[in-house]
């Protein structure tokens, strides 16, 4: 299934979502025909299990390097990006040649950045491997790395020319990965489409048994959901923003925890901490607050946390950091309803801290 990305203010691609590696090589050679070389960048896990289905379909074509990271967020580093620099220049790459990122959104967001970067920008593409790079990370063009404790401070805005997503990979994706990715499908139905979110509750089942065909519709559906944001506001001027429903909170939860919860997860946690603060101020019912919180727990997503009351300030300092926070106030993306947000700014330092009690509980409080 080929999903077109158009905009008229940045370079169109395809996304295509195929059942196996089959129909890459197809659609990945002619995209570039001047190139000599490909450097697949993939970190450890995603390059043992996927290097023999990707790379001799490239190697008729191409002479074929490959830079592989480790594994999770902590390679999200300035240093990796420029020793993948350093690599493209040893290895003789020439702004016609291209990087291809084959992984989750980790590989996503350093590929992207790394070929932004070399010659002032050389062409890649991505293999998505992860539900959370199916669903958003690999789509967009926005690329980057984490900063000092902050996620994605330092980046840039690049285009791939294509997004090939093979379902298959998600069979050794391990479980708590693809609830992880969840989230942002959650994220997509809770800020843009009543009628998804609806089709999630009812397809929850199949979702969790992993029903290829399932899986397949959600994508779509998810799919087209940021593709129509990111072709009207490809540089987030505008509704691209709105893509940050749970997000500030959920970053800067990722960068306090270090580690404990993948993105995905915090994503989860930030989304019930907007969805909180937003039946507080009003926007919708407490009904729908509980619902939304617990639509996160099939899908094996935490809604609570255990923090030291002493760390809300810690948290909130990170908070404030966000760069979608201007002239220290927080904004943040809250619902108006289900199926659609705003942003919201100057969230009060007392409304955040009360998010943060929502979610400190512990089963027997
Ligand atoms: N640029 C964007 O628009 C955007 C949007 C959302 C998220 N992100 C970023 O994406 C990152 C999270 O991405 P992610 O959740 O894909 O995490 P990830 O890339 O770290 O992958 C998760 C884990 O799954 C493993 N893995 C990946 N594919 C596999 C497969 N098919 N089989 C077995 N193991 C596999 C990886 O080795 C890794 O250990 C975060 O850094 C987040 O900031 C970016």
């Amino acid at each position: 299934m080929e999903i077109p990305v158009i905009s008229k203010k940045t370079d169109s691609y395809s996304i295509f979502i195929e059942p196996d590696f089959s129909d890459f090589k197809e659609r990945f050679v002619p995209l570039f025909p001047d190139a000599k070389k490909v450097c697949i960048v993939s970190d450890e896990s995603v390059y043992s299990l996927y290097k023999e289905s990707v790379e001799p379909l490239l190697k008729e074509s191409f002479e074929v390097v490959s830079f592989v990271i480790k594994p999770g967020e902590a390679s999200k580093d300035i240093n990796v990006v420029l020793e993948i620099e350093k690599f493209l220049k040893e290895s003789g790459f020439t702004r016609k040649d291209v990087l291809l990122g084959l992984g989750g959104g980790v590989v996503s967001d350093i590929t992207g950045f790394a070929a932004s970067l070399y010659h002032r920008g050389i062409a890649h593409a991505f293999i998505a491997t992860t539900l959370l790079a199916m669903t958003d990370a690999s789509i967009g063009g926005k690329n980057g790395v984490d900063f000092e404790g902050i996620k994605n401070i330092i980046g840039s805005f690049k285009m791939p020319s294509l997004i090939y997503m093979p379902l298959n990979t998600l069979d050794t994706l391990p479980e708590r990965e693809f609830y992880a990715g969840f989230a942002e499908i959650m994220k997509h139905g809770l800020l843009a489409d009543s009628k998804f979110y609806m089709w999630l509750v009812d397809n929850m089942y199949e979702i969790c048994d992993k029903d290829k065909d399932t899986l397949a519709q959600m994508l779509e559906t998810s799919i087209n959901i940021k593709k129509a944001i990111v072709e009207k506001d490809p540089f987030e001027n505008g509704d691209r923003a709105l893509l940050n429903l749970g997000h500030s909170i959920g970053h800067a939860l990722e960068s306090y925890f270090a580690g404990e919860y993948v993105h995905g997860e915090a994503v989860a946690l930030g989304c019930v901490a907007a969805a909180f603060i937003s039946w507080k101020l009003n926007k919708i019912s407490m009904e729908d607050y509980y619902e939304v919180r617990d639509m996160f727990v099939p899908f094996n997503l935490p809604i609570s946390i255990q923090i030291d009351k002493a760390d809300y300030e810690d948290i909130y300092n990170r908070l404030i950091k966000d760069k979608k926070n201007t002239g220290g106030t927080v904004n943040l993306v809250l619902l108006k309803k289900i199926g659609k947000a705003e942003i919201v700014k100057d969230i009060s330092k007392d409304m955040i801290f009360a998010a943060l009690d929502e979610l400190n509980f512990t089963e027997e409080d």
